[in-house]
């Protein structure tokens, strides 16, 4: 999240037709998609896992995919991620979990198909970590709720919650309580002004008040930002209220401030790395060029050489 909701909705604009026109050729698309996706397949996933472990860096794979639109669609989805988990274990990559998004696994087709699909996954994970990507504003209540029916039964499960959002300090309020596993994200999503706030300093007060109140509270943080700013804040408060290790993590997204990732191994932190991998990385991609501008005229430049 760079600037006003508003800028970046300029940027949005303009994004959208550029990564469709470079999707259409599908080349200079995928080239441009591998400075933020690891690759289109379980393997290229596995891959870049393997080398973040190696480094000393958790993984967490992203199967990309949202949105679905039928019950086939939204059962490959979870397909994919029971191959990605009992990869995991067959190939004993020691520290991965994995992240799904909601409508990937049929929220758009029906509530109880999509719920059917998450359990499924959480049953193949037996015991690794699944979290919950947040979506657009709309799906918040649904994901929540289905969030709690299905932590009630397993608490290897945890949720992004995004700090652009008006409502948030609700939500984390109401799924904190028995110390719950929380992501805490800027918000990727474009929102209207009486849904998200807009201003860029207003997102990060209410991202480090968030933060305080998930560790305050016993919750797990796990601090997903490249802003420097907020992750030293989140230092401070970690050294000062003497937070043990196991109830924090900094996250970052594969391909963004490995400089950041290096800095905090260094000092002995505990970092973990977003993988996307899969053929559907259009909609990712989009998201990862609005938010940041210099992306679109470095892609730009790019394709022009090409
Ligand atoms: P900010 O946008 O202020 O960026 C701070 C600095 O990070 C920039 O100055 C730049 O150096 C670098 N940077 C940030 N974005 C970049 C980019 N695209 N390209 C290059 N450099 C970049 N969102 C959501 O809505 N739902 C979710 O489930 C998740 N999940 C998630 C998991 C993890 C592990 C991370 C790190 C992020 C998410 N997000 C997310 C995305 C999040 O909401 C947000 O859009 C991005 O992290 C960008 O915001 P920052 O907090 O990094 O700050």
């Amino acid at each position: 999240m760079t600037g006003s909701l508003f800028r970046q909705g300029i940027i949005w604009l303009t994004a959208k037709p550029l990564v469709r026109t470079l999707v259409a050729e599908r080349g200079p698309g995928r080239a441009m998609a591998s400075r933020f996706v690891a690759g289109e397949t379980l393997d290229d996933g596995m891959r870049a896992a393997r080398a973040l472990n190696a480094r000393g860096i958790g993984a967490m794979l992203d199967h990309l995919g949202e949105n679905v639109s039928s019950p086939a669609q939204a059962q490959a989805a979870a397909d994919a991620y029971v191959r990605a988990l009992r990869r995991i274990e067959a190939m004993g990559v020691p520290d991965a979990n994995i992240s799904v998004k909601l409508t990937q696994l049929g929220l758009d087709v029906s509530y109880d198909l999509c719920l059917e699909n998450t359990e499924r996954v959480l049953r193949a994970a037996g015991g690794t970590l699944v979290m919950i990507d947040m979506e657009a504003s709309e799906y918040v209540d649904r994901t929540l709720e289905a969030f709690e029916k299905l932590r009630a039964n397993d608490p290897n499960i945890g949720l992004c919650i995004q700090s652009y959002l008006h409502r948030s300090a609700a939500d984390v309020d109401r799924i904190v309580r028995d110390g719950a596993i929380v992501r805490l994200a800027k918000g990727a999503y474009l929102e209207p002004p009486d849904v998200a706030i807009h201003d860029r300093a207003g997102v990060s007060r209410a991202y480090a008040r968030l933060g305080a109140t998930v560790l305050s509270r016993g919750g797990t943080l796990h601090i997903a930002t490249h802003d420097p700013a907020l992750i030293e804040g989140a230092k401070r408060f970690i050294a000062a209220r003497e937070i043990p290790r196991q109830r924090y993590e900094f996250q970052f997204l594969y391909g963004i401030r490995r400089d950041l990732q290096d800095q905090l191994l260094g000092d002995g932190y505990p970092v973990r790395v977003y993988i996307p991998y899969g053929p559907d990385w259009y909609p990712y991609l989009t998201r990862r060029l609005a938010e940041r501008p210099a992306n679109i005229w470095f892609f730009v430049s790019n394709l022009m050489r090409r």
